[in-house]
């Protein structure tokens, strides 16, 4: 019988923004499970988990991004768990051709040229370790993002393709690469961003989680059990997967 509570024990791991929200549940659902945890953001808040080791970092230019990765291995003395969470959605009302070039860059270099730059220089750590994952946590749904959000998605979806190409040129070397999707889930960005959302459309934050089929928001831990899942060998037998964590939304309306 596999112990469950200690599953992590040995096991290194990083994690993008996690100083709240999602990688803030994700680092203690990781250090609960016997993990080493190094967490990364540009500043420490409330929920950043006491136990884990933290970076401070800007991991939206090449210089942060390098200088986490290289302050993470020397932490840690290796790698074996990489969850690519941080992101941020700005929404720009009310369309798109209202998003500025700047804003699309800016989109682009937080929600997917991160991932790329805090990874690479990880990759032989990753490849050293028996059980080496990345866990790269996307959005959307299978519906594209209203225009006030494309540059996000636009990031997102680069995000997905990347993850996917990684995944199949990892895959010989053992090491696993996937996506999460989460849904509407209550955190402290999404709160902020939401709140912009819900006023410009006029309805509330309950109207709007209404709408996903199983009628509610998720939890930041509802996201972590799903990260951890990918993270641990107990899904050893799974690369290159998008799991959705978002009540049915995008999957079933
Ligand atoms: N919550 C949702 O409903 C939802 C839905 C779909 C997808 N997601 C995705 O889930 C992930 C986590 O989101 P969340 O809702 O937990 O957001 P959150 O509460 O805003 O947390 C985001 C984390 O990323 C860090 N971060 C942001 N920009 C950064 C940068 N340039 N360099 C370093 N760290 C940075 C933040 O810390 P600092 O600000 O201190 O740097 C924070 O730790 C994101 O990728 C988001 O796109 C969330």
């Amino acid at each position: 019988m596999r112990d469950y509570a200690a599953e992590f024990k040995g096991k290194k791991a990083l994690i993008t923004g996690g100083s709240r929200g999602i990688g803030a549940a994700t680092a203690q659902r990781l250090l609960d499970g016997g993990a080493t945890v190094a967490v990364t953001a540009r500043s420490h808040h409330a929920q950043t988990p006491a136990g884990a080791h933290f970076i401070t970092g800007d991991i939206s230019t090449p210089t942060g991004a390098n200088a986490v990765a290289a302050e993470a291995l020397h932490l840690l003395g290796g790698l074996d768990i990489l969850v690519n969470n941080a992101g941020a959605a700005a929404a720009k009302l009310p369309s798109i051709e209202t998003i500025s070039d700047e804003e699309w860059l800016e989109a682009l270099m937080v929600n997917f040229m991160s991932a790329v730059r805090v990874t690479n220089p990880l990759l032989n750590a990753l490849r050293e370790s028996s059980s080496g994952a990345i866990v790269n946590v996307s959005a959307g749904g299978l519906l594209p993002f209203p225009g006030f959000l494309a540059h996000y998605g636009a990031a997102k979806a680069a995000l997905n393709n990347y993850t996917r190409s990684l995944a199949k040129e990892l895959a010989p070397t053992g090491v696993r690469v996937n996506l999460v999707t989460p849904g509407a889930i209550i955190t402290p960005g999404a709160g902020e961003g939401r709140k912009l959302l819900t006023t410009a459309l006029g309805i509330t934050a309950e109207q709007l989680f209404a709408a996903t089929p199983l009628r509610r928001a998720g939890t930041a831990e509802e996201l972590a059990e799903t990260i951890a899942f990918l993270a641990s060998t107990r899904s050893s037998y799974i690369t290159g997967h998008n799991q959705f964590v978002t009540g049915g939304y995008g999957e079933l309306s």
